[in-house]
């Protein structure tokens, strides 16, 4: 005779059987999710989907974005950077409009010597403006395995996390006329390329090619966002089963607050908002206010 127990058991089963296909599916499909965009076979989808390889070396580098256009959301990358000597080399991931006058939110992984640290820089364009650069160190290896780095983009706000832990605040401070990103749907965009004309300690540091191919890797791709329709000015359905509407309205609380301090008083190297030199008639409005 068949249990009530063993019932219930081989019932929780196929439940969670089911709950880690849809996790899965969350998680995102590279064959469906994007597209290449330059760097013929230096890029690469592998593993049914699941994970995506870019490459690069003296004649390319190569990239991909996303096929969905959104007009805001919540987008998570986790990201494993080029191990060992990676000076003049830049990994992104940011979010980006297209044409004159574009909107950006920026992840820019600039790359090292052996055993010195990665930069992460981060900036945001609006309409076409950009000049708000913070950068930071990491509080981790970023190429020994894969973190998780995410940008929330709703009209109040935009929040830059690594492993969830925020790392930067960019409030819509429209009101006293700073332009904000929140009329141009955006995609996203991913890519590795050279830049040993800046990246790496001013672009005193040049990339070794004797080390190409430099190979980062991309997985677990997850836009929780308002997907914009073709030909339309409006945006239909979020895009995800996983419909967590959190960040339309996501911000600090408590917690994160103390978490950003944390962040930006141990792992900040440059705020363009405490750059006097730069800014010599006065720091640009959004400066003044709170920061978080
Ligand atoms: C590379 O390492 C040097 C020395 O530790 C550091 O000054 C620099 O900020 C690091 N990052 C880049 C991108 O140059």
């Amino acid at each position: 005779m068949v249990s009530l127990a063993s019932i219930r058991a081989s019932f929780l089963l196929q439940i969670s059987i089911i709950a880690s296909l849809l996790l899965a599916a969350c998680a995102g499909n590279f064959y469906q999710d994007v597209d290449q965009t330059f760097g013929n076979e230096r890029f690469k989808i592998l593993e049914g989907g699941q994970l995506l390889t870019l490459s690069l070396d003296k004649l390319s580098g190569s990239g991909f974005q996303s096929r969905n256009e959104y007009l805001f959301g919540r987008f998570d990358m986790q990201l494993k950077l080029i191990p060992g000597n990676s000076a003049g080399t830049v990994t992104t991931f940011y979010l980006s409009s297209q044409g004159a006058g574009h909107d950006e939110i920026d992840f820019e992984f600039l790359g090292n010597s052996s055993g010195q640290p990665y930069t992460l820089h981060t900036n945001i364009y609006a309409q076409g403006k950009g000049d708000k650069e913070q950068r930071f160190r990491l509080w981790f290896d970023p190429t020994t395995s894969f973190h998780t780095y995410s940008i929330v983009w709703n009209s109040q706000r935009i929040i830059f996390l690594v492993d969830n832990i925020p790392l930067r605040v960019f409030n819509n401070q429209e009101s006293i006329g700073v332009p904000f990103p929140k009329n141009q749907a955006m995609r996203v965009y991913c890519s590795l390329w050279n830049a040993d004309d800046w990246a790496t300690q001013g672009g005193r540091v040049k990339t070794d090619w004797t080390n190409a191919p430099f190979t980062v890797s991309y997985r677990n791709f997850n836009a929780n966002g308002c997907v914009k329709v073709p030909g339309s000015s409006t945006c239909g359905s979020t895009n995800s089963l996983n419909n967590d509407q959190a960040w339309q309205t996501q911000g600090l609380d408590a917690k994160g607050r103390n978490r950003i301090r944390w962040v930006q008083q141990k792992f900040m190297i440059y705020n363009y908002c405490t750059d006097v030199p730069r800014f010599p008639q006065g720091f640009p409005s959004e400066c003044k206010g709170s920061r978080f």
